[in-house]
């Protein structure tokens, strides 16, 4: 089973170059599965119903969120009755929505999915470490195959998670800091683990917002609205390949496609 895991689309630039870019990859990668993190799809800010749906248009098959998922108000009417949009799973309870997902591939298999955020230098949520495990337990009779998407700021948090779900989930990748990691590797009991996905979006600005209000704040201390970078996009993302027998990572993959790989990747779908 080979599953793409997408970074953080960010804006229209980002959603744009996800449109374009999912479809082709799904064909020429043979991929059954598509998870991507929507959380700053609405221009940089939270998810809305119609733009959620247009992203499952594109092929993605679950979305995952974390600090930003609340940004749209209109998102608590629709998460709700759209399972394939997850917001971590440790919020307290009565949040709305969902922290994970049991679906199934393009093929007929089962898959898990599940979405947990960390709590470093973040809203002081439920223990990720805790509630990821009973989401798994929840999920591990009716798929092998799991995929958890932690959305952290600290690298450590991280690393610490992809150990402690070592050998019981396919992979374990980390969103949030919009900046991909290097750390692609299959740990020893077969669990997939990177850091940091990476985003998908507007990369000529500071982690997606305009480069020139964000480091206007920086050089002045004094506040300023941020909004969303224009420009081209960049994908940014994860290829995991699982045995369907263990749900072991056979094989990890990091992408970092721009617009133009993206044409050459599959020029039918070029301009679409
Ligand atoms: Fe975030």
């Amino acid at each position: 089973m080979r599953i793409l895991f997408v970074g953080d689309i960010f804006g229209k630039p980002g959603r744009e170059i996800a449109r374009r870019a999912i479809p082709a990859l799904i064909e020429r990668e043979s991929l059954d599965f598509v998870i991507a993190n929507v959380e700053n799809a609405a221009a940089g800010f939270g998810i809305t119903g119609d733009i959620a749906d247009a992203i499952l248009s594109y092929g993605v098959d679950v979305m995952t969120t974390g600090n930003h998922v609340w940004d749209k108000k209109e998102v608590l009417d629709y998460i709700p009755r759209q399972p394939k949009l997850l917001r971590p799973a440790n919020f307290p309870a009565g949040a709305p929505g969902r922290g994970s997902y049991l679906g199934r591939t393009r093929s007929g298999e089962p898959i898990g999915v599940v979405n947990v955020m960390g709590r470093i230098f973040m809203q002081p949520l439920e223990d990720p470490f805790a509630v990821v495990l009973k989401e798994i337990d929840a999920l591990r009779a009716k798929a092998r195959v799991i995929v958890v998407d932690f959305h952290a700021e600290a690298t450590s948090e991280k690393v610490a998670m992809g150990w402690h779900l070592d050998g019981r989930v396919t992979g374990v990748f980390g969103t949030h800091t919009h900046v991909q990691t290097a750390d692609d590797r299959i740990l020893p009991k077969g669990t997939a683990y990177l850091t940091d996905a990476g985003m998908t979006g507007p990369h000529d600005s500071i982690i997606g917002v305009t480069t020139e209000i964000a480091l206007t704040r920086f050089l002045t201390g004094m506040p300023a609205k941020f909004e969303s970078a224009t420009g081209p996009g960049r994908l940014n993302g994860v290829i995991v390949t699982a045995d369907l027998a263990t749900g072991r990572a056979t094989s990890l993959q990091r992408l970092s496609l721009s617009t133009a790989d993206v044409d050459t990747l599959a020029p039918q779908t070029a301009g679409r």
